[in-house]
């Protein structure tokens, strides 16, 4: 049996918790001992009008079962602001994660700037906004835990999200480069990419599935990516109706497209080796920006010294 995990002593900040899957994470870090950040603006869902409603009602929740937990009314674009009152009212923060969202979704050639930039700056300036205020923190006490929120529409696409679609994958880099520039300190960064019934997808996902896709049952997934004893660290975490799965980008083993350093490329070369630069059979997970690159410069090594006259299929699986 393993022990239960808790959250004693900790301070975390949940941005759009005062409804859906950020409810969910709150009353669940709440009841593990966590003393609890509410963060909601409490617009609608298209990012228009305030309201303290919504982080209150969460906040009597928690308390309600004996929990700990503040409200938090700023806007996620003033992310500092939201660090501020964990810090003034608990004198600490160990985990932020970034949840709130809103969507403007239109096709493509219907996106206005308004839609555009509201988006951008919920999602992404707002997870920028609020990590970034708690990251000297997380630094001086050699201790973090970051989630960042992203979407299958996103990782994918999905017709008339583009905008979102933009924002969600951005935060996808955003956490591979905190991952990085957090492991030395103890502060891991995770992406959770969620599906789940809420106001944002009552009128997108099925029916028949909606009340199968309780945010209560991704809860569990992110408490525990927030944990002390967890050492995951710059991943993709998918999760819905009680399942979880990693995600991560893979490549191909790809094709050289010249046969000598000396030789130019056309695009008639390149039509030529598409089957084999498109070709997934073998594709691989390429693990820092380092092993990316590495390999091309290796490649390109034994092309200019003419190791690599005759690039088949195998020596550039070995390269790539
Ligand atoms: P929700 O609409 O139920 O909750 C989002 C909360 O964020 C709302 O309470 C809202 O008031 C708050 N919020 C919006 N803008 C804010 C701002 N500027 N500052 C502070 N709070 C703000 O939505 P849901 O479904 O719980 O979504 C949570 C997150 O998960 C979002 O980032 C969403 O994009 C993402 N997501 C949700 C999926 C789902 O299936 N529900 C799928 C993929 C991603």
């Amino acid at each position: 049996m393993v022990g239960e995990l808790r959250f004693d002593g900790r301070v975390v900040v949940v941005t759009g918790a005062g409804a859906g899957l950020g409810r969910a994470y709150a009353l669940l870090f709440g009841e593990k001992g966590a003393s609890v950040v509410v963060n909601d603006l409490g617009g609608g869902r298209h990012g228009e009008g305030s309201s303290t409603r919504a982080a209150d009602v969460v906040v009597n929740e928690i308390r309600s079962r004996g929990g700990k937990a503040v409200a938090d009314y700023n806007s996620v674009e003033d992310g500092e602001k939201i660090i501020q009152t964990a810090l003034e009212n608990f004198g600490r923060i160990d985990v932020v994660v970034n949840n709130a969202g809103i969507l403007r979704d239109k096709s493509f050639p219907r996106i206005s700037d308004t839609d555009w930039d509201l988006i951008q700056r919920v999602h992404l300036k707002g997870t920028f906004k609020t990590t970034q205020a708690a990251w000297p923190h997380f630094k001086n006490q050699n201790f973090g835990r970051i989630i960042v929120t992203a979407s299958n529409s996103g990782l994918y696409g999905n017709y008339g999200q583009a905008n979102y679609s933009a924002a969600k994958m951005a935060v996808v880099g955003l956490s591979n480069t905190l991952a990085i520039e957090g492991q030395k300190n103890n502060i891991h960064c995770n992406v959770i990419v969620p599906t789940a019934a809420s106001r944002l997808t009552e009128d997108i996902l099925p029916p028949e599935f909606f009340a199968e896709l309780k945010p209560e049952l991704i809860a569990p997934v992110v408490v525990w990516l927030c944990h002390e004893s967890c050492e995951e660290n710059g991943s993709i975490i998918e999760s819905a109706a009680g399942w979880a799965g990693k995600c991560h980008l893979v490549r191909s083993q790809g094709s050289l497209l010249r046969s000598k350093i000396t030789d130019s490329v056309s695009p008639e070369n390149v039509q030529s080796k598409w089957d084999k630069v498109t070709d997934m059979s073998n594709a691989v997970r390429l693990e820092s920006i380092q092993e990316a690159s590495g390999a091309l410069m290796t490649a390109l090594e034994d092309l200019k010294s003419g190791n690599q006259d005759t690039p088949d299929q195998n020596t550039v699986v070995e390269k790539f």
